[in-house]
């Protein structure tokens, strides 16, 4: 086993072969990564990937040419990558290292670096902690900070009301759905809000916070919250475009639900760190209905943001 400084529950969630398979599946992410990675790595690059699983990612990147590290804390996934790896074309020019991601750093600099500890929220993996630190360190280190794969991870929220029946079975508890599906059981009761933005280049707090003002634009029964992830895998300036890809919802129920008539006006704050549990989210959840008035009278007291998205919905 490799020597780590962290505890174990610091070091993200440790996947079973079987959810790989998943993610294998999984056609738009796996489209998502290979396309940023065809259009980010070059030949003659330096690639590190950190949680690299089957290393999947990490053979797409050596297909372009580059010379690879692939780092995954899981045994037995270093295990299954170096089996994989044999199998198929450019897995030749990848390195596997059993190590943990927040204290792995290369002797040398490198060119691109692909990070998917990716999870609904940030929540349970730990891809802001890892990606901080590493920037951090390469900066430190080497004068200069490599591309991020992925760039940038947008976290908003949604207000909803969520049907929790299941054939009769009450069941009001956390769910995830498939971001690019409709949902007839969820209906949108607000404007989903971007409460993060989250560029790996940039230096980042592990709080994610809101405290936002919702305008209802429905009649309903306000009872959960909506997580939305939506990360620009790759950026393409000389394009104007981004190579986009959500992860899951996450769909938050609390324990209080509000009545709202359509122009009622909501207060939601929560926070958390990335890479917490859920219930650190849930349990932070605080949802309060305002009463009608003034607007100006309303807001008094309020953080200066809250006041000015709230007055940016009215
Ligand atoms: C969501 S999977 C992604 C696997 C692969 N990159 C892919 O896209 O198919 C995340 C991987 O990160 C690994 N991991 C989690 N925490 C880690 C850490 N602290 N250091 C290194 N690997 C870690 C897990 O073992 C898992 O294989």
């Amino acid at each position: 086993m490799f020597q780590t400084t962290h505890p174990r529950e610091q070091l993200g969630q440790f996947i079973p072969i079987h959810y790989h398979g998943q993610m294998l599946a999984n056609t738009e992410r796996m489209q998502a990564f290979k396309s940023a990675i065809e259009s980010v790595v070059r030949p003659g690059h330096q690639v590190l990937e950190l949680g690299g699983g089957t290393g999947v990612l990490s053979c797409f990147a050596a297909r372009c040419g580059a010379q690879v590290t692939c780092v995954d804390a899981n045994p037995e996934m270093i295990h299954w990558a170096g089996q994989l790896l044999r199998q198929n074309p450019g897995g030749e020019r990848v390195n596997l290292v059993l190590a943990d991601a927040m204290d792995y750093m290369p002797e040398h600099p490198v060119d691109v670096v692909i990070c998917e500890m990716l999870h609904s929220a940030l929540v349970r993996e730990q891809q802001l902690r890892v990606l901080d630190r590493f920037r951090h360190l390469h900066q430190q280190r080497f004068g200069f900070l490599p591309r991020f794969i992925p760039d940038t991870t947008l976290l908003a929220v949604q207000p909803v009301q969520q049907n929790y029946d299941f054939m009769g079975y009450h069941a009001a508890i956390p769910l995830f759905q498939h971001a690019s599906t409709e949902h007839k059981d969820t209906m949108g009761l607000g404007d989903p809000f971007i409460y993060s933005v989250i560029e790996y280049q940039e230096p980042q707090s592990l709080l994610q916070k809101a405290d936002i003002v919702f305008l209802a634009h429905a009649t309903g029964t306000l009872n959960a919250l909506r997580f939305i992830t939506k990360n620009l895998v790759a950026i393409i300036p000389e394009e104007g475009r981004s190579i986009d890809w959500h992860c899951q919802y996450l769909v938050l129920p609390f324990a209080e639900p509000l009545q709202l008539e359509k122009g009622d006006r909501i207060r939601l704050r929560f926070h958390y760190m990335a890479g917490a549990e859920i219930t650190q989210l849930n349990q932070s959840l605080l949802v309060q209905k305002l009463p009608q008035g003034d607007i100006n009278q309303l807001f008094q007291g309020m953080p200066h943001e809250v006041r000015t998205a709230a007055r940016a919905q009215a």
